[in-house]
């Protein structure tokens, strides 16, 4: 092989790079569903003692427990556009997700894009300090 044929060789495989790369950012469309959890908090030990107090919020295997005025909610913490954690907004009382600015009810409904699905929904059961989110 001489150097201009490596040279053509070279071009011709950083195309096709940057195409396999056009095509991978192009796929993604959305992040991928959150899955089913289930697990248990323990709101007496100081790592959960957040969610004793209204609008405190934690995130724990990839889910987002809020106390909202001493009832607890819990939502996929994965936004739907592409996979960045939200944060609960007390004030605002919403979700709101840091790299584009989407927005999310306590519910997990699309108040602003670019999300354009739901947030997930798990169930919260509170028994003493155990707070068992699953679904
Ligand atoms: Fe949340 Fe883009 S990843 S708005």
């Amino acid at each position: 092989m001489d150097r201009k044929d490596f040279l053509s060789l070279l071009g011709t495989s950083a195309a096709t790079l940057s195409i396999f790369s056009l095509i991978e950012s192009c796929s993604k469309t959305g992040a991928s569903p959150a899955g089913n959890v289930d697990f248990n908090l323990d709101v007496s030990l100081s790592q959960n003692a957040v969610l004793l107090s209204n609008g405190g919020y934690l995130i724990s295997n990839n889910v987002i427990i809020i106390n909202i005025a001493g009832a607890y909610t819990a939502l996929s913490s994965i936004c739907t556009h592409e996979g960045c954690s939200v944060d609960y907004n007390n004030g605002a009382g919403n979700l709101q997700c840091p790299c584009h600015g989407a927005e999310f009810t306590t519910s997990g409904a699309v108040l602003k894009g670019p999300a354009q699905r739901s947030l997930k929904q798990y169930q919260v059961d509170k028994s003493g300090n155990i707070l068992h989110i699953y679904g």
